[in-house]
């Protein structure tokens, strides 16, 4: 049974609350229990994790080498300015599907580069909280693959 990681990074806590308008009113809460049910219906393990703190991420991804065979990363802000996190990923080797729940191109220029797409297999945004399962199924169908 493959398992996965669903990681998210600063500010994800506050969904719900943080600027509905951009990120809607789902809960991050919410979204676990959904991406829980969604892994169990497609036959698949999943932990859920969040950080606001840039290090705590890097360990977690470090510890999912050997325990998870993939993760969901949605890096917060941390997408666009931490090479720490790309080479986290690097390092493990582990498939990467990074996420965001806005269409971070449809924003500021600042949110249009992302250090961890390098490091990704393939990049999920602009579907809100729907992403979640989209994000699992592409991270099962890679791990089918290989
Ligand atoms: C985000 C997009 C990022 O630019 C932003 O800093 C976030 C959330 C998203 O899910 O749309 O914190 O990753």
């Amino acid at each position: 049974m493959p398992s996965l990681l669903v990681l998210n990074g600063p500010n994800l806590n506050l969904l719900g609350t943080r600027q509905p308008e951009v990120y809607g009113t789902v809960t991050l809460a919410d979204i676990e229990k959904k991406c829980a049910e969604h892994a169990a219906r497609r036959g698949a393990e999943l932990s859920c994790l969040q950080s606001n703190h840039e290090g705590v991420l890097i360990d977690a991804i470090h510890a999912a080498k050997g325990v998870h065979d993939g993760i969901v990363l949605n890096a917060g802000a941390y997408t666009h300015t931490s090479i720490a996190l790309m080479d986290a990923i690097y390092s493990t080797e582990l498939p990467v599907v990074e996420l965001h729940l806005s269409n971070v191109h449809a924003r500021e220029a600042f949110r249009h580069t992302s250090y961890i797409a390098r490091a990704a297999i393939g990049v999920i945004c602009g579907f809100g909280a729907a992403g979640y399962p989209l994000a699992i199924d592409a991270l099962l169908a890679h791990l089918e693959k290989t």
